[in-house]
């Protein structure tokens, strides 16, 4: 039995008396780090919705301060808050004794990291949005929180509104989660989903991705799955209690998907998502380890997630308990995005009013994490091979030699060559990965056009 150690029972409740509260009715003081789109949008519902926050909290949220790069800038939801600070010094504000919650929404990782430490050691909980800061330092912010008995809130670090790490945190506590597979990127799906819907080629679906403003001027962290993978180190932390950071989480983009690709999927019966896979791995000798990665895959038609279309976010969890579950909505932009971070700041200034903590990530498991290669895998490769009699003999029989299943094959011609598509039953990734650079020396292979994972 391996011995727990109350330490790590981080913001256990019923511990009100080791966090008191100022009592029912005094304000919270609020400083906001950061007034891009989400900040704006935070103030602004802060003063849309102050009485019903007042009610839910106990006591009213007193914004005392904003935190900006750019003091010239005109911010017309500051004509609410008469008399609060605009400063461009955010260390002076996160410190100040009448803060007593600190909202980081300004993005980055090692500004915003010194600047959350800095406000947790003062005693001040703390919001965040910042998928990337969580991903990276989580360990450190978290132990940073607990020495300080302060909360530490990131719903909006992944999928925003949806209230994805809540559920985790909370919702399933109590249960043993298998796998969470998810759309946590807007910016790709509306990409995909263009491509799949219009037949339009990636630059293309890019572009008008750009041209509506889902996608950044520089897509780069969405496009090549940076940004999915940091919001799946924090599925698989919260959902394997255990710390997987950005670093763990094998990353591939979308940029090599062609509408060729699409259009084999869609005669297969799929469709390409960008997925954040999160999962309990347990090997023949019932060791455990965990898995997260973000790659394109190709999902069944009939699949919840396949239907989740233009900038939407889906997340799928499988729990022993719960069986599997659903979340579905807006993951990005700022109203939505603010959402999750009000509902944050209500937990963060009731806990300052009532006392008492809420509860926090418990990484007490410490599963390693799995190397990509030992994690089991389906493939679908396309390819232009020779036309000729044997061909797919020799092809399945290299797979065979490899003790790769394969579940499907479809051919057809293409000019003097062949189009052979051949899908694969589970194995590990390093096996077929392996079975790839085979196929790519033999002369009948004329061209690897494709190499997609599937998933189910
Ligand atoms: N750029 C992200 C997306 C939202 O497209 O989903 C912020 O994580």
């Amino acid at each position: 039995m391996t011995a727990v150690s109350t330490e790590s029972l981080q913001g256990a409740e019923g511990r009100n008396g080791n966090y008191p509260g100022k009592g029912i009715g005094a304000p919270v003081g609020v400083a906001v780090l950061g007034m891009g789109t989400v900040g704006t949008e935070v103030l602004r519902l802060i003063h849309e919705f102050s009485s019903s926050l007042e009610n839910r909290i106990g006591g009213p949220i007193e914004v005392r301060g904003v935190a900006v790069s750019d003091l010239t800038k005109k911010r017309d939801v500051l004509d609410n808050f008469p008399g609060i600070t605009l400063t461009d010094n955010a260390h002076e504000l996160v410190e100040r004794e009448d803060v007593d919650v600190v909202v980081e929404v300004i993005g980055g990782i090692d500004y915003p990291r010194e600047l959350v430490l800095s406000a947790l050691k003062h005693g001040k909980s703390v919001v965040t949005a910042n998928k990337a800061l969580i991903a990276a330092h989580a360990d450190e912010i978290s132990d940073a929180a607990n020495a300080a008995g302060v909360d530490l809130y990131y719903e909006a670090a992944v999928a925003a509104a949806i209230p994805v790490v809540g559920m985790l945190r909370r919702s399933l506590a109590g249960d043993q989660v298998q796998r969470i597979s998810g759309i946590v990127n807007g910016t790709t799906n509306f990409i995909l989903d263009a491509m799949a819907s219009t037949g339009a080629s990636y630059e293309e679906a890019l572009a008008e991705a750009t041209r509506l403003g889902y996608a950044e001027a520089d897509p780069t962290a969405d496009v090549e799955g940076h940004d999915a993978a940091s919001k799946a180190a924090i599925l698989a932390s919260m959902g394997f209690h255990t710390r997987v950071t950005y670093n763990d989480v094998h990353a591939e983009g979308i940029t090599n998907i062609t509408a060729d690709d699409i259009e084999a999927a869609r005669l297969a019966g799929y469709t390409i998502k960008l997925l954040a896979i999160c999962e309990r791995l347990v090997d023949d000798e019932g060791a455990t380890t965990v898995s997260a990665r973000v790659h394109p895959t190709l999902v069944p038609n009939e699949h919840p997630l396949a239907t989740v279309d233009k900038s939407y976010n889906a997340v799928f969890v499988e729990a022993e308990a719960a069986g599997r579950l659903m979340f579905y909505g807006n993951g990005a932009g700022g109203a939505p995005t603010a959402s999750a971070v009000l509902g944050d700041i209500v937990g963060a200034a009731r806990n300052k009013i009532h006392g008492g903590r809420a509860p926090a990530e418990n990484p007490y498991a410490h599963y390693p994490v799995a190397d990509f290669g030992d994690v089991p895998t389906r493939y679908h490769i396309d390819m232009a091979v020779v036309d000729r009699v044997g061909v797919l003999a020799e092809i399945s029989r290299r797979f065979a030699d490899q003790g790769i299943s394969i579940s499907a094959v479809r051919q057809e011609e293409h000019g003097d060559d062949s189009r052979l598509i051949v899908v694969t039953h589970a194995s590990l990734e390093r096996k077929l990965a392996a079975i790839v650079e085979e196929l790519k020396t033999l002369d009948d292979v004329r061209a690897i056009n494709s190499v997609i994972r599937l998933d189910g």
